[in-house]
């Protein structure tokens, strides 16, 4: 079938008209995977999946994950929220998501994709951002990608969560150093050939690079990457089901009132393929 979509912006992010009927049939599911690739975030309004929906419609699109680092939640669906009723086990984890991150990267395979819906909007902010490592890429000059694609970088726990937390406590060392530590190349040449900048708060620094040119580098290049050109900014609204590339994109939410009970359920996919360098 030829899907009808829409770019949200010029560099990210597309909205396809679908019914929920034909979207859970799974008809549409090449069609999709090849857009998300292509615009990094595909988003559907007005589908008001539920739990056992979004699980369907993710099995059409890949395999469910269960969870590497701790359970994903119940059988495959994460409740994202800072309300500890609603998921004690990872509330305090979430802090990290106000900051441009990818997901997994101490993973081998880091994850697909990730669906996502609403269950409780903040009454105000709470919008989350998408940028396109693809296109960052893609509008570097072409003598920095050289030397780029040899670098490796190390991604820590640690790294991840000092944003969030910055004076942590000796227990949140201690947990955060028990996850160890993963190399993965700076550029990440896709099996398709594509190439995309592999970046998140988890990169600690450059293999065998000087602190402060590896601090310089990696800030240089988050800066470059989060530019408004490559950024889509999702407003949500009850009803929506957004996907996003994890492979090709980072993501973080913008501030909220964390007290006000914002949901939204995830179910994310498994990897299928190394950060392979070029
Ligand atoms: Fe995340």
């Amino acid at each position: 079938m030829a899907l009808a979509s829409v770019k949200l912006t010029p560099r990210v992010g597309s909205e396809i008209k679908i019914d929920t009927k034909t979207l859970l049939s799974g008809t549409a599911a090449a069609e999709i995977r090849e857009l998300l690739e292509q615009r990094g975030v595909v988003i559907v309004r007005n589908t008001q999946l539920e739990d056992a929906q979004q699980l369907a419609l993710a099995q059409t699109l890949g395999t469910v994950r269960l969870g590497t680092v701790r359970k994903e939640g119940v059988d495959g669906i994460m409740k994202v929220t800072f309300d500890k009723s609603q998921n004690n086990a990872y509330a305090e984890y979430f802090r990290g998501t106000f900051f441009w991150h990818m997901d997994g990267t101490y993973d081998d395979l880091p994850p697909l994709a990730s669906i996502l819906t609403p269950r409780v909007l903040a009454p105000s902010g709470g919008e989350t951002e998408f940028t396109n490592t693809y296109a960052a890429y893609d509008d570097l000059p072409e003598s920095e990608k050289e030397s780029l694609e040899t670098l490796k970088v190390v991604h820590t726990m640690a790294a991840a969560q000092n944003d969030a937390f910055p004076t942590p406590t000796s227990e949140q060392l201690e947990y955060w150093r028990s996850f160890k530590p993963k190399v993965h190349p700076l550029v990440w040449c896709h099996r398709s050939g594509r190439k995309s900048l592999v970046l998140s708060t988890s990169a600690d620094h450059v293999v065998g690079m000087e602190k402060n040119e590896s601090d310089a580098l990696l800030g240089r290049l988050m800066g470059w990457a989060t530019q408004r050109q490559y950024v889509y900014q999702h407003q949500w609204q009850m009803g929506d089901m957004l996907i996003w590339d994890n492979t090709g994109t980072m993501h973080r939410v913008l501030a909220f009132d964390m007290e006000c009970g914002r949901r939204l359920h995830r179910v994310t996919l498994e990897g299928e393929e190394p950060v392979a360098a070029a």
